[in-house]
C-alpha cells in the first residue's frame, strides 16, 4: 500500500488492549472461584462448578461455583448476622466504606475494564469509558447518601437483608446500582451475578476484603437461575432487587407474593427513538448508534424502535446506512472496535430467530456489506424498515443490534406509536423545538426520557420502568426509598378516639329502605349481577344494603377510569386542588349525617372522623399543586428533571377502619396526584362510600375519575389485579389477600401496595410516593 493510498483509506490497524493482568488475576485463583460468604471464600456445598467463557472466542476463562440452596442459606445467615451491627453503624462510617470502594475501583479501573470485556464481550472502549467510571460514580454518590441519611431520611431505617439478582449485560455496573444504595441505607446484601458474567463481581469481593468491610455485609454467590430462585424464596430475605428479563421478573413477583418481601424489578424494554423532521439529523444518526449499537444492543433501555417522521425518513435511512457501513465489529479488546461479541450462542440464536421472523413478516432488512468474524459470537448491525407496528420485531425485545424503523406523520401519531408497547423503560426524542420535545416527553409512558440524547446514565438520576418494564427506581434520591422502611411513626393527626357508639347513638330503627348503587362513569348504576347484600352494624343488626358488584362492573369502572385519565392527568394541580376543596366543602355540609353513618357502621366516634377526613381532603388538595419533582445534579451540561407523574388507573381496596378517613386519605391523595380510581369500600363499612358518591355528584369531580364498586373484597381485588388496564393496586385487607393480589398482578406487572385491614392509615409521604412514579427527563444544552 502506497502512502497516498494509505492516506485515502486510513484503515484501522489492530490496537488491542493487553489482557495479561486480568488473566494473571484468574491464574492467581488457579482458574477456579469459590463463594464469597461472611468475608471468606468457601467451597459450594453442592461441589458443583460451571465455566464462564469469553464470548469473543468461545474460550473458557474460569470455573465458578454453583451455589445450592444450602449455600444461599449460609449467605443469608451471614448477611443477617452482619445486619445487627451494620444497621447500627453510623452513616458516616458507612460512607467511608462506600468511598473506599469507589477509590479501589478507580485504582484498579483498567483491571476491572479488561476483565469485564473478557467475560462479557463488550468493547473495551465501553467498559473503560462508561461502565467502570459509572461504577465508581455510583459508590461516591451513595457514600454521600449514607452520610446524609440521618438528616435527609429521618424516620427511616434499613429494610434488612437484601437479595440482589443481576443480569449479564452490565455486570459490574448492575452490581454497583444494587449494592451502593443498599449499603448506604444500612442493609446487608446477598448478590448473585449472572452465570455468563460472574468475574468482576468476584474481583469486587476481593475489594470488600481489602477495605476491611465487616464480614457478611456483602456476600457474593455465583450460580444460575436455580440459585436465583433459592435466594428469592429464602424466608430470611427482606427484599429482592432484580434486573433481568420480564419473564423471570414475573416469576419473582409470583414467588414473593404475600411474603411481605419488598420488591423492585427492572425489566425489559422496547424503547422508542423518535425523530421529528426538524431534528439535527446528523446528531440523531449518532444517537441511533449509541441507542442500539451500544453494548451490541443488549441494553434494557436500547432505542430499538426508530420512529421517524415520514418527510425525512428516506434521508435518515440513507445517512444511517452510510454510518452503519462504517461501524466495526470484532475483537472487543481492540480499542477501535464499535461493536463487540454477543453474550452467548443462545442469545445469538434468539437474535437470528427474531430477524428471520422480521423478514417473514415482510419488513425490509438491511445489513452492511462486510462480514462479522466467523469465530466467536458476533452479529452485524441490522436495520429493518417498513416495519408494521404490530409485527414481532416492533413488539418483542430482541436484545441485539437490531433496529426496527417505523414512520409517523404527526406528533400525535408519534406518541401513539411510542406508547404502542407493553413496556415503558425509556424514550429518546429528537427535535430542535423544545416545546414539541417536552410536550411529547410528558406523553410517552416511560421512566426515562432523553431529549436530543440517548443512553445517558448517572447515579444522581433515577432509572426504572413504567408498565411491564417493572417498578422501583435505581439512582437519585427516589432510588433510596427501595432500601428503607419507616422506623418511627409520626403521631397520628387527630386520632379518632376508639370510643363507643355512645357518642353518636345509632337510630333505633335503622333505615333499610335505600339500596345504594354503584357509581361508575359519573352515574349511579345497578350492579350487573342484580344482587345486593345486607350491611350489618357491629352488633349484627342490618343497617342497609349495597349492590354486589362483579367482574363486569369492575371492567366498566376501569373503562370509565381509563377514559377519564388523560384529561384528569392534564388538569392543572391548581384545578385539582379546587375540586378537592369543593368536595370538602360539600362534605362538611353533610357532616352530621356522615358522622351518624360512621358510628352506625363502626361504633366509633363519627364526628371526629369527619373532622379528620375534612382535614385530610385539605391536605390532599394542598399537595395537588405542591408535590414537586427535583432537578437532579447530573454531571454534564444538562438539566435532568425528575418529575413525579400519576401512575394511571388505580384500584383501591379500602381498609375496614375509619371508612371516611380512608377515602379522604387514600383516594383523595391518589386523585390529587392525577390518577383515576376504581374504589372498593370495605365490606364492613361500605355505606360511607356509597353516601360519599352523592357528595361527589354535587362536587366538580369529572365523570369517571372516581368510580365505586361495592361487593366481595377479594373477588373484586382479584379482578382488578388481573385487569391489564389497571396500572396500580392498593389493597387493604387480610394478609391472605396480599398474596392473592400480588400474584394476580404479575400479568401486567402492576405496582401493588398492600396494607393491613385495620389499624392506623399509612403516613402521607408514603402515600404520595405510592400514588406517583418518577420520570427523569434529560435535557442537555449547549449552543
Ligand atoms: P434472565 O432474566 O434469565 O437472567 C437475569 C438474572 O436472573 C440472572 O442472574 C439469572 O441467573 C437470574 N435468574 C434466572 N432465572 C431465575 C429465577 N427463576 N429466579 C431468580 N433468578 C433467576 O435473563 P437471560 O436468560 O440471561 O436473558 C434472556 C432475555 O432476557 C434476553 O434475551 C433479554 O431479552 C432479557 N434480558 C433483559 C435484561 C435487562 O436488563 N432488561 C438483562 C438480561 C436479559
Ligand atoms: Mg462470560
Amino acid at each position: 500500500m502506497t502512502l497516498t493510498e494509505l492516506m485515502e483509506t486510513l484503515p484501522y490497524g489492530p490496537a488491542p488492549e493487553a489482557a495479561q493482568s486480568a488473566l494473571d488475576w484468574i491464574q492467581a485463583h488457579k482458574g477456579r472461584f469459590q463463594l464469597f460468604i461472611a468475608g471468606r471464600w468457601r467451597k459450594p456445598a453442592s461441589q458443583e462448578w460451571f465455566t464462564t467463557l469469553n464470548p469473543a472466542n468461545s474460550q473458557p476463562l474460569a470455573e465458578v461455583a454453583q451455589a445450592s440452596a444450602a449455600d444461599v442459606d449460609e449467605a443469608v445467615k451471614a448477611a443477617r448476622k452482619a445486619f445487627a451491627s451494620w444497621s447500627q453503624t453510623k452513616g458516616h462510617v458507612r460512607a467511608r466504606y462506600l468511598y473506599a470502594m469507589a477509590r479501589q475501583i478507580q485504582k484498579h479501573a483498567r483491571l476491572f475494564a479488561v476483565l469485564e470485556t473478557l467475560d462479557n464481550g463488550k468493547p473495551i472502549r465501553e467498559t473503560r469509558d462508561i461502565d467502570i467510571p459509572l461504577v465508581a460514580r455510583h459508590f461516591y454518590y451513595h457514600a454521600g447518601w449514607a452520610q446524609l441519611m440521618e438528616s435527609e431520611l429521618a424516620g427511616y431505617g434499613p429494610v434488612g437483608v437484601v437479595g440482589q439478582i443481576i443480569p449479564w449485560n452490565f455486570p459490574l455496573l448492575m452490581l454497583a446500582w444494587k449494592i451502593a444504595p443498599a449499603l448506604a441505607m444500612g442493609n446487608t446484601v446477598v448478590l448473585k451475578p449472572a452465570e455468563f458474567t460472574p468475574l468482576t463481581a468476584l474481583l469486587f469481593a476481593e475489594i470488600c476484603q481489602q477495605i476491611g468491610l465487616p464480614p457478611g455485609v456483602v456476600n457474593i454467590i455465583t450460580g444460575d437461575g436455580k440459585t436465583g430462585a433459592a435466594l428469592v424464596e429464602h424466608p430470611g430475605v427482606d427484599k429482592i432487587a432484580f434486573t433481568g428479563s420480564t419473564e423471570v421478573g414475573r416469576l419473582i413477583r409470583k414467588a414473593t407474593a404475600g411474603s411481605g418481601k419488598k420488591l423492585s424489578l427492572e425489566l425489559g424494554g422496547k424503547s422508542p427513538f423518535v425523530v421529528f423532521e426538524d431534528a439535527d439529523l446528523d446528531s440523531a444518526v449518532e444517537g441511533v448508534v449509541d441507542a442500539i449499537w451500544f453494548n451490541q444492543g443488549q441494553v434494557c433501555c436500547a432505542g430499538s424502535r426508530l420512529l421517524v417522521q415520514e418527510s425525512i425518513a428516506e434521508k435518515m435511512y440513507a445517512k444511517l446506512r452510510a454510518r452503519m457501513e462504517k461501524l466495526r465489529v470484532g475483537d472487543p479488546l481492540d480499542k477501535a472496535v464499535d461493536i463487540g461479541a454477543i453474550i452467548a450462542p443462545v442469545q445469538l440464536q434468539k437474535i437470528q430467530r427474531l430477524v428471520q421472523k422480521g423478514v417473514e413478516e415482510g419488513a425490509r432488512l438491511w445489513q452492511p456489506s462486510w462480514a462479522v468474524p466467523a469465530e466467536g459470537c458476533f452479529y452485524p448491525p441490522t436495520l429493518f424498515t417498513d416495519v408494521a407496528p404490530a409485527s414481532t420485531i416492533a413488539q418483542e425485545e430482541i436484545f441485539g443490534p437490531v433496529l426496527a424503523a417505523l414512520t409517523f406523520r404527526t406528533p400525535e401519531e408519534a406518541v401513539r406509536l411510542a406508547n404502542n408497547t407493553r413496556y415503558g423503560l425509556a424514550a429518546s426524542i429528537w427535535s430542535e423545538d423544545i416545546n414539541l420535545a417536552l410536550d411529547v416527553a410528558t406523553q410517552i409512558k416511560a421512566g426515562t426520557i432523553w431529549i436530543n440524547s440517548t443512553n445517558l446514565f448517572d447515579a444522581a438520576s433515577g432509572f426504572g420502568g413504567y408498565r411491564e418494564s417493572g417498578f422501583g427506581r435505581e439512582g437519585g434520591k427516589e432510588g433510596l426509598w427501595e432500601y428503607v422502611k419507616k422506623t418511627a411513626r409520626a403521631p397520628r393527626a387527630k386520632a379518632v378516639a376508639g370510643k363507643t357508639r355512645a357518642a353518636q347513638p345509632a337510630p333505633a330503627v335503622p333505615p333499610i329502605d335505600r339500596t345504594a348503587k354503584l357509581f361508575i362513569g359519573g352515574k349511579q348504576v345497578r350492579p350487573d349481577s342484580g344482587y345486593s347484600k345486607v350491611v350489618y352494624d357491629p352488633d349484627r343488626h342490618p343497617i342497609g344494603e349495597v349492590g354486589l358488584g362483579n367482574r363486569k362492573d369492575i371492567r366498566n369502572a376501569v373503562e370509565a377510569a381509563r377514559g377519564a385519565f388523560e384529561s384528569w392527568r392534564k388538569t392543572s394541580g391548581h384545578n385539582k386542588a379546587q375540586i378537592l376543596y369543593f368536595l370538602a366543602e360539600n362534605l362538611s355540609e353533610r357532616a352530621e349525617e356522615f358522622a351518624r353513618r360512621i358510628a352506625q357502621q363502626t361504633g366509633q366516634d363519627g364526628a371526629a372522623e369527619v373532622e379528620a377526613a375534612l382535614e385530610a381532603l385539605f391536605t390532599a388538595a394542598a399537595w395537588a399543586d405542591k408535590y414537586e419533582g427535583v432537578v437532579h445534579n447530573t454531571p454534564i451540561r444538562n438539566v435532568t428533571l425528575a418529575v413525579p407523574e400519576p401512575i394511571g388507573v388505580m384500584g383501591i381496596l379500602c381498609p375496614d377502619d375509619q371508612p371516611l378517613l380512608a377515602l379522604a386519605r387514600l383516594a383523595a391523595t391518589a386523585l390529587a396526584m392525577g390518577n383515576t380510581l376504581v374504589v372498593v369500600p370495605s365490606p364492613l363499612a361500605p355505606l360511607t362510600a356509597t353516601d360519599f358518591y352523592q357528595v361527589l355528584e354535587t362536587s366538580d369531580i369529572p365523570a369517571g375519575t372516581f368510580n365505586l364498586v361495592t361487593g366481595e373484597r377479594d373477588e373484586l381485588a382479584k379482578t382488578l389485579a388481573e385487569h391489564d388496564d389497571v396500572d396500580a393496586l392498593w389493597y387493604a385487607g387480610p394478609q391472605a389477600g396480599w398474596a392473592l393480589v400480588e400474584k394476580a398482578s404479575a400479568g401486567n406487572m402492576k405496582r401493588t401496595w398492600t396494607l393491613p385491614a385495620s389499624g392506623p392509615l399509612p403516613d402521607l409521604d408514603e402515600t404520595l410516593r405510592q400514588a406517583t412514579q418518577v420520570k427523569n427527563i434529560w435535557v442537555p444544552y449547549g449552543a
